[in-house]
C-alpha cells in the first residue's frame, strides 16, 4: 500500500558485487478508483521491474490504466494495494510540455536545478549544457511560445534531465508530435539515453515510457510490456534485441510490430475496446 522512495546511493545499480536494485520495483500493485456503481478496478496486480539502465516500454489500449501506473511509479498517487520503489525520486515527462510560458527556455531548466538545490552560480551553465544535450544550443533566452513543439519537448527533456533522476517516467511525450518530428526525437531521445549510460561516473538512467504507438514502443524500448484492460494486467512482454540505432521504418522493427499488434488487437477485442 506504499510508495517507498529509497535514497540514490549503492540501491541505485552503483555497487560493485551485489546485485543491482532495480530503478523501479512494482510489486503486486493494484489500483481502484470509486465510481458510480462501486470502485472500478484499473490496474491489477501489476508486478514488473525496471533494470538500472533499462529502457521499457509500456504498452496498451486507450483506457487500460498506462497513465495511471506511471503516476503511481511517480508518487503523484497511492496504490490501492501492492508497493513501489524507486531509488530517488523520479523524472516525468508528459505529452503536454508543461513548462512555465512566463519563464524562458533556460529558466524553466534553471528552476528544476533550483529545486534540487544546484548553487546559483552554477546553474545558467548547467542549464545551457543541458540545452546542448537536446541540440537547442542557443535557445537559453526564448520564450516557450517562440519555439515549435518539437524544441519545447526538447527543452522538458531537458527539464527533465536537470532533475538527474535514475529514472525517467514518459507519458506519451511524442503524441502530439508529427511523425518527421517524432522520429527526430526518437532519435534524440535514444542518444541521450545511451550517452547517461556511457557515463563514466557509472551511474544509470533508466526510461518507462508509457505509448500505445506499437511502431514507437519497439523503436524504442529494450523491452516492451503490454498491458491488458479493464483490468489492466500485465499480458505479455518482448525483448527487443534489434540493434540501436533504429529507424522506425527498420524491417525488424515492422515485424515485431505485426506481431505485437496483434496480441493488442486480441486484448482490445478480449476487452470490447476501440
Ligand atoms: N483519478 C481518477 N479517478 C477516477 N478514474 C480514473 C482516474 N484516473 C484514471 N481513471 C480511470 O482509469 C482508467 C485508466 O485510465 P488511464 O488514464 O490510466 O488510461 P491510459 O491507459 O493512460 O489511457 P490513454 O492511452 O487514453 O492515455 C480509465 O477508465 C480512467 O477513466
Ligand atoms: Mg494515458
Amino acid at each position: 500500500m506504499t510508495t517507498t522512495v529509497t535514497e540514490a546511493g549503492p540501491a541505485d545499480g552503483t555497487s560493485a558485487g551485489a546485485a543491482p536494485s532495480p530503478a523501479a520495483r512494482i510489486a503486486h500493485v493494484s489500483k481502484s478508483f470509486p465510481g458510480p456503481a462501486g470502485d472500478q478496478l484499473v490496474l491489477d496486480d501489476i508486478t514488473l521491474d525496471v533494470a538500472p539502465g533499462e529502457f521499457v516500454t509500456l504498452l496498451g489500449a486507450s483506457g487500460c490504466g498506462k497513465s495511471t501506473l506511471l503516476n503511481l511509479v511517480a508518487g503523484l498517487d497511492a496504490p490501492s494495494a501492492g508497493t513501489i520503489e524507486t531509488p530517488g525520486r523520479p523524472a516525468l515527462m508528459f505529452q503536454e510540455h508543461a513548462l512555465f510560458p512566463w519563464l524562458t527556455a533556460g529558466k524553466n531548466i534553471e528552476l528544476a536545478l533550483k529545486l534540487r538545490g544546484v548553487p546559483k552560480p552554477e546553474r545558467r551553465p548547467r542549464a545551457e549544457e543541458l540545452l546542448e544535450r537536446v541540440r537547442l544550443a542557443g535557445a537559453h533566452g526564448k520564450r516557450v511560445h517562440e519555439l515549435s513543439g518539437g524544441m519545447r519537448q526538447r527543452v522538458a527533456l531537458a527539464r527533465a534531465l536537470a532533475q538527474d533522476s535514475r529514472l525517467l517516467l514518459m507519458d506519451e511525450p511524442f503524441a502530439a508530435l508529427d511523425a518527421i518530428t517524432r522520429d527526430v526525437l526518437h532519435d534524440e531521445l535514444t542518444r541521450v539515453w545511451h550517452a547517461a549510460n556511457d557515463d563514466p561516473d557509472g551511474r544509470k538512467l533508466s526510461v518507462l515510457f508509457v505509448t500505445h504507438n506499437v511502431r514507437e514502443a519497439v523503436r524504442l524500448a529494450e523491452r516492451v510490456v503490454l498491458l491488458s484492460s479493464r483490468p489492466g494486467r500485465v499480458a505479455r512482454q518482448w525483448t527487443v534485441d534489434i540493434p540501436q540505432p533504429r529507424r522506425i521504418e527498420d524491417a525488424a522493427v515492422a515485424e515485431l510490430s505485426v506481431e505485437i499488434t496483434e496480441e493488442l488487437r486480441g486484448e482490445i477485442r478480449r476487452h470490447g475496446q476501440h
